[in-house]
């Protein structure tokens, strides 16, 4: 039995039809006795595939198979073209076996007619006069996601953001509270764990599948992009409300920077608190408070007290498919309404700043209308605040007037926006 195709299923049988997440549900099972990196590339390949994979399989049957039947092939043609460690004629036999184990049983004839299909039929792409469908099925991306894009963007650079591909290793920041720099990497080098540097000091490019499994330096870093960090290494001053908090990356950031200030980090959910909690309590850091409170609801007590507002609001997270490639993987999201509360969250917190304060404003979306716009459509009602600049750490970034949009192509991280305003009167 080949244990990481019939782990990869099990893993992706939960994301497909239980919502689970792919990371959350690889690390439940993150064992030495299987190899894990294949288990990983799997599912992650299939999901990231999974529009081109429907794609090809479907010339192979008139009427659609079940989905979880559909799953399984989707997971053969990925092994076929992208694992050369598992030969055809075992993919064939363990896939046709895994499904005799399972409800798929009566189709086990049907799933062996297919995937012997698989081995010998090439892949080929639509025709190209149809741009939306070309992309669609090159890229493995929706149709409404490729509209998007096109609709935002030219078809030159919609081609770049899409061939990006971004380093597969996991942007980690060390957590110097509980251990220097230093000692943390001889650690991963007792360990084994192969890393590479970053542009922070106090950050490491690592490959995070052997460092989740070290569970005793659990405590020592957190998984934090650049364009995360860079939003809490510009906030400035002491007193700081950060309004959509959870989980809590960016205030404990900007808590474990700056010891002496006082990090007040809210949601909307109770839940979600409790995520800021247990990282704060891991990563041993005692300048952050938390608290149940509605960005979209005005709150007389934080009128006029804070030096620095954080606004990383609540968005449709298109920066970020690349990283989380299950977000794509459900129906489409649904964000007409996000940008309407987003500038409500961005008016509401301008009452809390002090004059002389700042709000920094982020997104892990690349679209306009969720980023500029909403800026833009600020200042023409808020005249007592002024675009200012935000340090990118010479990350490259498109900058428009000041507000700093990183596309992945460009800038080689998660697509992301930061813009940074100043009260001034
Ligand atoms: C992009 S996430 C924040 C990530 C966080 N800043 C970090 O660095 O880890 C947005 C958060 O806003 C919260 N949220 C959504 N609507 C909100 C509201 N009306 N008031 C406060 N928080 C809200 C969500 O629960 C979610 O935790």
């Amino acid at each position: 039995m080949n244990k990481e195709l019939d782990l990869a299923y099990q893993v992706l049988n939960k994301v497909y039809f239980k919502k689970a997440y792919a990371s959350i549900e690889l690390n439940k099972h993150s064992t030495n006795d299987i190899n894990f990196n294949l288990v990983t590339k799997i599912v992650y390949g299939v999901i990231d595939q999974d529009i081109q994979l429907n794609y090809y399989l479907s010339q192979f049957y008139k009427k659609s198979p079940k989905k979880d039947v559909l799953l399984l092939l989707k997971m053969g043609a990925y092994v076929h073209f992208n694992v050369d460690s598992i030969p055809d004629f075992a993919m064939v036999n363990e896939l046709v076996e895994l499904s005799k184990r399972t409800y798929m049983r009566p189709y086990k004839s049907f799933i062996n007619a297919v995937l012997k299909k698989v081995v010998i039929t090439p892949f080929s792409l639509p025709d190209i006069n149809n741009k939306t469908q070309f992309l669609s099925i090159k890229f493995s991306k929706p149709e409404w996601y490729i509209n998007l894009l096109l609709n935002n963007f030219d078809y030159g650079f919609v081609v770049s953001l899409l061939s990006c591909e971004l380093t597969t290793d996991t942007h980690i920041r060390v957590n110097t509270r509980l251990v220097d720099v230093k000692e943390f990497i001889q650690k991963l080098d007792e360990l084994g764990i192969q890393y590479k540097p970053s542009i922070f000091e106090d950050a490491l490019y690592v490959d995070y599948s052997s460092l989740v499994r070290q569970k005793q330096l659990n405590n020592l870093y957190t998984a934090q992009g650049i364009p995360s960090m860079i939003v809490a290494r510009n906030v400035k001053g002491n007193k700081v409300l950060d309004l959509c908090s959870a989980p809590g990356g960016k205030a404990i950031y900007t808590a474990t920077l700056n010891p002496s200030c006082e990090v007040i980090a809210c949601d909307i959910y109770e839940h979600r608190l409790q995520l800021i909690n247990e990282y704060k309590n891991r990563l041993n850091i005692d300048n952050v408070t938390t608290l149940l409170n509605d960005a979209t609801i005005f709150n007389p007590q934080f009128e006029n007290m804070f030096d620095c507002v954080i606004l990383d609001v609540p968005c449709s997270g298109l920066g970020v498919v690349d990283k989380k490639p299950d977000l794509l993987l459900n129906n489409q999201l649904k964000f007409e309404e996000l940008p309407k509360i987003q500038a409500k969250i961005l008016d509401i917190a301008s009452k809390y700043v002090k004059i002389g304060g700042s709000i920094v404003y982020s997104t892990c979306t690349i679209l306009p209308q969720e980023n500029e716009n909403i800026i833009n459509g600020f200042l023409n009602s808020h005249h007592n605040y002024k675009i200012t600049c935000v340090d990118t750490f010479k990350v490259p970034s498109k900058d428009e007037c000041g507000l700093k949009t990183f596309y992945p192509h460009i800038s080689h991280t998660e697509g992301f926006f930061i813009g940074k305003l100043e009260r001034y009167e």
